[in-house]
């Protein structure tokens, strides 16, 4: 008897700048690799544009397309990107999941890189998986720090957070997001870089973290960023239309 593989629910906030369609087009081409994945896509914006739905239409993959503008509030300025769309993935899931059906949250920006092993590692999450990205804070690697199979702390560059993880760094049991469905990131008065470890104590316990990618030795994702694209010198051809 083949038993279903739990569904990894990936959710990616995306934001319109020139490199926007690119990032989504080779996180597209990781994501397609990956079997029983569902791509949840929300964008910061008042409307969904035809250049999302174009890349998700064309990914192949089974996906829900979302957009939330972020809130007034924050037109002068918030230290979090992407907490409204995150919460909206988690408030679809709320939705149209249930506890019948087993799967993995994981919160994917659209400008890292992510080696398809990381999906694996993740998929059988039984509450809060965590383990090492790379390239962040100024280092090689932040990791948490792993004795008898059990999370002690954390290797990081900023210190004084109980989940001292990058968004990147974790994935939720589909299950626990149920199980708590008042849990979500917050936006109002957020502290820079308190994102994750404010979410994910509404959840678990350092304690009950599962260290996965070898006792959270191997680097699976990194945490690259994307040049701004300048297009100072664009001259627009006449009587040609492109899709871009
Ligand atoms: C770091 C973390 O890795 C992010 O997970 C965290 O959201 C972010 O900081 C933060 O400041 O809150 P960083 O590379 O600095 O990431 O941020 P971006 O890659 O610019 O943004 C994270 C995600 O949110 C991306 O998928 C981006 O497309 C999206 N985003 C960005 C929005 O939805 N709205 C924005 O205004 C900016
Ligand atoms: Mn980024």
């Amino acid at each position: 008897m083949s038993r279903k593989l739990p569904v990894i629910y990936v959710i990616t906030p995306t934001k319109r700048r020139h490199t926007q369609k690119p990032d989504l087009t080779r996180l597209s081409n990781t994501l397609r690799h990956v079997p029983s994945l569902h791509w949840i896509v929300v964008e910061d914006a008042t409307s969904r544009s035809p250049l999302v739905a174009r890349v998700l239409a064309r990914s192949g993959l089974p996906y829900t397309h979302m957009n939330i503008p972020r809130p007034d509030f924050c037109k002068t300025g918030c230290v979090a990107r992407g907490t409204e769309q995150r919460n909206l993935g988690l408030k679809w899931l709320r939705k149209n999941r249930g506890p019948q059906d087993s799967g993995v949250v994981y919160f994917a920006d659209d400008d890292n890189t992510y080696d398809l092993q990381l999906f694996e590692e993740m998929r059988y999450t039984k509450r809060v998986s965590v383990w090492p990205v790379g390239l962040i804070g100024g280092r090689w690697y932040e990791r948490p720090k792993v004795q008898d199979g059990k999370v002690v702390g954390w290797y990081t560059r900023f210190g004084k957070r109980k989940f001292s993880t990058d968004m990147a760094g974790f994935a939720v049991s589909l299950n626990l997001i149920l199980a708590n469905p008042e849990a979500k990131f917050i936006l109002k008065g957020a502290k820079r870089g308190r994102q994750e470890t404010d979410f994910l104590n509404q959840l678990t316990t350092v304690e009950d973290l599962e260290p996965k990618a070898n006792h959270c030795t191997q680097v699976l994702v990194w945490h690259t960023r994307t040049q701004f694209a300048p297009l100072n010198n664009h001259v627009k051809e006449k009587n040609i239309t492109m899709e871009l």
